[in-house]
């Protein structure tokens, strides 16, 4: 039996995750914190899953680490010298730390789909959709996507995708992630979809992913509190335990 804790508990993420550790067989919840809430309890569990905010989570990783814990990361924000923080933290501590911007299966499938599709097609572009209250734009995983896509093209000698166009006052052509085009589109009634669409003449590819609802992230949470107690120090997404990397 694994004892979990739960950090962020009140929050969208963290209710789906109390959910899903207590409908597991292996796993049992033994802390839900939120903020402002005593942490002592926390501290008799095996792993904790922090899905909080990005002003907040630096802070509770820190108070893991120096507690000895194990801490799976959810929560967005996380950029170069946040993780080089975190790994100059995890030195000589026995804690292991696994933040992973994406827990979804088929976010990560899709991603490694896109990667591998890349360099075989003279064209490429991403357009992401999602909720109207997402705040953000382009989402955290259309810039992941873009940079594996332009890494794979650029280490396979592909040329930048074919594109004429002179002018763009307004922006029309979208962002531009390491010369990949993403686009975003908000609207009310969806939830996370993503297409990367690859184009040579005569024939095109489209790699779509549709998340509906919280609960896709889940398998991956799980796989992950499973994991973290194989791994060492510090592991960025869950590739590697999916047998992905
Ligand atoms: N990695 C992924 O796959 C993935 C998927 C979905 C969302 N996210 C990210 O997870 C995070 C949480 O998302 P959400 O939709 O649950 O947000 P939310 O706003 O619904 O919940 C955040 C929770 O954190 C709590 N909180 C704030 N400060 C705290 C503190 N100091 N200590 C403890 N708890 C504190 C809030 O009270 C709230 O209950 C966001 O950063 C979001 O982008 C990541």
């Amino acid at each position: 039996m694994i004892k979990v804790g739960v950090i962020g508990c009140k929050g969208r993420m963290g209710v789906e995750v109390c959910r899903a550790v207590e409908a597991a067989p292996d796993l049992d919840l033994v802390a839900a914190v939120d903020a402002g809430d005593d942490y002592a309890p926390l501290q008799a569990a095996d792993v904790i899953v922090e899905f909080t905010v990005p002003r907040a989570t630096m802070a509770n990783v820190q108070w893991c680490i120096e507690n000895g814990l194990d801490v799976v990361v959810g929560t967005t924000g996380y950029d170069e010298e946040r993780l080089a923080t975190v790994r100059g933290w995890l030195e000589g501590r026995p804690s292991r730390v696994l933040i992973a911007s994406n827990f979804s299966i088929g976010s990560i499938l899709m991603m490694r789909f896109a990667e591998l599709a890349a360099p075989y097609f003279e064209s490429v572009e991403i357009i992401e959709f999602h909720h109207p209250d997402k705040v953000d734009a382009p989402s955290g995983t259309a810039v992941t996507t873009a940079r594996r896509i332009a890494a794979a093209r650029a280490a396979a000698g592909v040329a930048p995708s074919p594109d004429a166009t002179e002018t763009d006052p307004l922006g029309a052509r979208g962002a531009s992630i390491d010369g990949v085009h993403v686009h975003a589109v908000r609207q009310r009634g969806l939830f996370a979809n993503q297409e990367v669409r690859l184009g040579n003449e005569g024939e095109q590819l489209v790699i779509t992913e549709n998340g509906f609802a919280r609960s896709a992230y889940m398998p991956g949470v799980l796989a992950a509190v499973r994991g973290i107690g194989s791994l060492t120090g510090f592991t960025f997404g869950i590739e590697g335990l999916l047998g992905l990397a």
